[in-house]
């Protein structure tokens, strides 16, 4: 039996939580910090890492306590390393080194991408999990597809060019005034609307598997505000206080949008499956809670599409102690001068020399 208790703070959750053998969760706590950042529709970085020193502490105790173990009962402590806001990966790091050197249970450094892919081993699917798969990793930092060839062997086949499809649905909320995080906010709005209303173009990419939403954006920015008159700069202040359009449907808008992204997100992922011979396709990180995305990807593929639960898509330290699970087995340990990785690829355990 191997346990793991898991830290992440990579971004705007501190989480904390043990897993038994990679696949059961014992405890799970996840303090969001969603009220603090949405003043500024997006995460605040100083605040972000203010706000873990605070908590972390008190959020690992409860992981601990819920677990009903101490340290001693534990195998290691693995902590998210990257990537993510340097801050706030400093705050998990730090506080997970000093429970490794107190406890004197090794140390594992683990990437926030590969916490995704492992949140599916934590769902019933995992028994009907067979190599290879290709996973869909979108969140709000991050639009990243994986060819998983075996436990710890990525190849990572595309990303976004600019912004994350996470990070598109936040802005493109702040621009229709539909509020922070945007992702569940358009998917709302999105309900009623007409997702043909806007045909919004594909977007080109330099190579097969890369995404681009930013042109997308800038296309809604167009459909939905009032533009300055040719010649006329826009008013001073951020695009996403241009006023709308008087008789603007934002639920069409917000539906177009919405079928803009999950398109391109299916079509790519579905080539990717084809191409690599996958047996099945996942689907994680925050913006894998999208129903559209969830429904478009189920009707569109030939193969079995697996989703984590809504609580596991989004940030929590259960996929992080899973992740570090399979890397804890294969030996990887790091050192207490263990740096944090804010831009980290994701990369295969050889690669690392581990
Ligand atoms: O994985 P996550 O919790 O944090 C990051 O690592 O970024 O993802 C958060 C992102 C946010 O951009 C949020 O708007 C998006 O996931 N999101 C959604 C939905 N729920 C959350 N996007 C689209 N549809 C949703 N239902
Ligand atoms: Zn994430």
């Amino acid at each position: 039996m191997t346990l793991i208790l898991g830290i992440e703070s990579s971004c705007d959750e501190t989480a904390a939580a043990v897993v038994r053998d990679g696949r059961t969760i014992l405890s799970n706590v996840v303090a969001s910090q969603i009220d603090l950042h949405a003043p500024y529709g997006g995460v605040f970085p100083e605040v972000a890492s203010r706000a873990h020193v605070e908590v972390i502490g008190a959020v690992v105790h409860q992981a601990m306590d819920e677990a009903g173990l101490t340290y001693a009962d534990l195998d290691a402590v693995a902590v998210t390393r990257g990537p993510g806001l340097a801050g706030s990966l400093l705050v998990g790091v730090n506080y997970a080194k000093g429970l490794a050197f107190a406890s004197g249970l090794p140390l594992v450094g683990v990437n926030h991408l590969e916490g995704h892919i492992y949140s599916l081993w934590l769902t019933e699917a995992a028994d009907k999990l067979a190599f290879p798969l290709v996973c869909l990793i979108v969140s709000g930092g991050h639009t990243e597809l994986v060819l998983v060839r075996d436990h710890g062997r990525y190849e990572h086949l595309g990303g976004t060019q600019d912004d994350a499809a996470g990070e598109a649905f936040d802005k493109v909320a702040r621009l229709l005034h539909l509020g922070y995080p945007g992702g569940p906010a358009i998917q709302k709005a999105a309900a009623g609307g007409n997702a043909k209303a806007h045909p919004f173009a594909k977007a080109r990419t330099d190579a097969p598997y890369d995404f681009s939403f930013s042109g997308l954006k800038t296309a809604v920015l167009r459909a939905a505000t009032v533009q300055p008159r040719p010649g006329q700069p826009r008013q001073r202040g951020e695009e996403s206080e241009a006023p709308l359009k008087p008789d603007l449907r934002v639920a069409d808008v917000a539906a177009s949008f919405q079928r803009a992204v999950v398109m391109a997100l299916v079509d790519k992922t579905l080539q990717a499956a084809r191409e690599f011979g996958a047996t099945a396709i996942l689907l994680a990180g925050g913006v894998s809670a999208n129903k559209a995305l969830r429904e478009e990807m189920g009707k569109a593929s030939p193969l079995p599409v697996y989703t984590p639960p809504l609580h596991l898509c989004t940030d929590n330290a259960a996929m992080i102690a899973a992740a570090g699970t399979q890397r804890f087995l294969q030996g990887q340990r790091d050192g207490l001068d263990m740096d944090v990785q804010p831009m980290w690829p994701i990369i295969s355990l050889e690669a690392m020399g581990g």
